[in-house]
């Protein structure tokens, strides 16, 4: 197991900044998500990111910088409403996919003229990205396909000792991934839903188109239909029949359900239905049912506004991550 660090010890962001100068990996909190980090400007840190993680090298990571002076050296120019989303979403859970510069590394954009940024809402993120003096590449903490950590202790659980150190900040604000918006020209591109709810993008750029699937033009590398799977089978669940007689079956609903005696184990990720605070809960809930050693996990979906249309999102994925199973 790597060490966890509470980011709070004095010298612990210092420290951390240090193994990351010297090539190493460090997981670190963010408002979204737990990252494991590496220098974005050392080829040799970021495949080790993709090594740990078993992530395949098509699959472009999300480059973390503290400011726009950083974000500067690495791309070259932000069409309007790429600057106007910066300029109010930044620090935040926004990730906005822009022409790179030569001196990001191949492997960190898996060979694609283009560099996904963003600058993470989360001080000790922020710390780390100024006292490395450096950008960090860092995808979700987790195994490849796996639910993202939202707690120091998840990250351990998904990648052992894969990377030299964990900084825990406590458990992650916001709870699932940030937004990514890709650009055409001037036009947004939503390639996954995220933290930051699309309606709140669309007051400031007008529409947000959402791109089709074609395996031809993949314009998110990782846009793959499975992911956030958890080990159990996932079913996405609409209140019906379905067979469960003789089945240990959890539930994850958004409030307390009706009949909650057919279920082995319940989860609620909010009394009052809050949208905002089911995201808080979902990866943990899910990490929860997974560990029951359940035959079947049926979740059902939420309503499909604001952060809700990530939520679905990933229960989706995470239903066919089973499916292929
Ligand atoms: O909230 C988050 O975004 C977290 C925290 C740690 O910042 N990070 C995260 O990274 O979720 P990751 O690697 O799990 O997801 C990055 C997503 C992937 O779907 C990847 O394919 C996409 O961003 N992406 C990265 N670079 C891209 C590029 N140049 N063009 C299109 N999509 C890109
Ligand atoms: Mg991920």
């Amino acid at each position: 197991m790597a060490r966890i660090l509470a980011a709070s010890e004095p010298g612990a962001i210092a420290l951390a900044a240090a193994v990351l100068s010297d090539g190493g990996l460090v997981a670190f909190p963010t408002e979204t998500v737990y990252g494991l980090g590496a220098d974005a400007l050392n080829p040799i840190a970021v495949a080790r990111i993709f090594e740990s993680k078993g992530r395949p090298r098509f699959d472009p990571l999300i480059v973390h910088v503290a400011d726009e002076a950083q974000l500067g050296e690495l791309v070259v120019d932000l069409p309007p409403n790429a600057l106007a989303l910066a300029n109010r979403f930044w620090p935040g859970p926004l990730t906005l996919v822009l022409p790179k510069k030569a001196v990001v590394p191949d492997i960190v954009t898996a060979g694609l003229a283009t560099v996904a940024v963003r600058i993470p809402a989360h001080p000790v993120a922020l710390d780390l990205i100024r006292q490395t003096q450096r950008p960090i590449a860092a995808p979700s903490a987790n195994r490849f396909g796996r639910i993202s950590p939202t707690y120091a202790a998840a990250v351990n659980e998904e990648l052992g000792d894969a990377m030299n150190l964990v900084l825990d900040g406590g458990p992650c604000r916001i709870g699932v991934e940030s937004t990514v918006i890709f650009f055409a020209d001037n036009q947004p591109l939503l390639l996954r839903p995220g933290g930051l709810a699309v309606e709140e993008i669309e007051a400031i750029v007008g529409p947000v188109v959402i791109p089709e699937l074609t395996e031809e033009q993949p314009l998110s590398p990782g846009r793959l239909p499975a992911h956030y799977a958890p080990r159990t089978p996932l079913a996405i669940w609409f209140g019906d029949n379905v067979a469960t007689l003789g089945k240990r079956v959890g539930l994850l609903a958004l409030q307390p359900p009706l009949n909650p005696r057919r279920f082995v184990a319940v989860e609620i990720l909010s009394k009052d239905g809050d949208l905002i605070e089911a995201a808080a809960n979902l990866f943990a809930a899910l990490r929860r049912l997974d560990r029951l050693g359940l035959d079947l996990i049926l979740a059902e979906p939420v309503p499909n506004r604001g952060i809700g249309l990530a939520l679905n999102d990933r229960l989706r994925r995470a239903s066919a991550g089973s499916e292929k199973r």
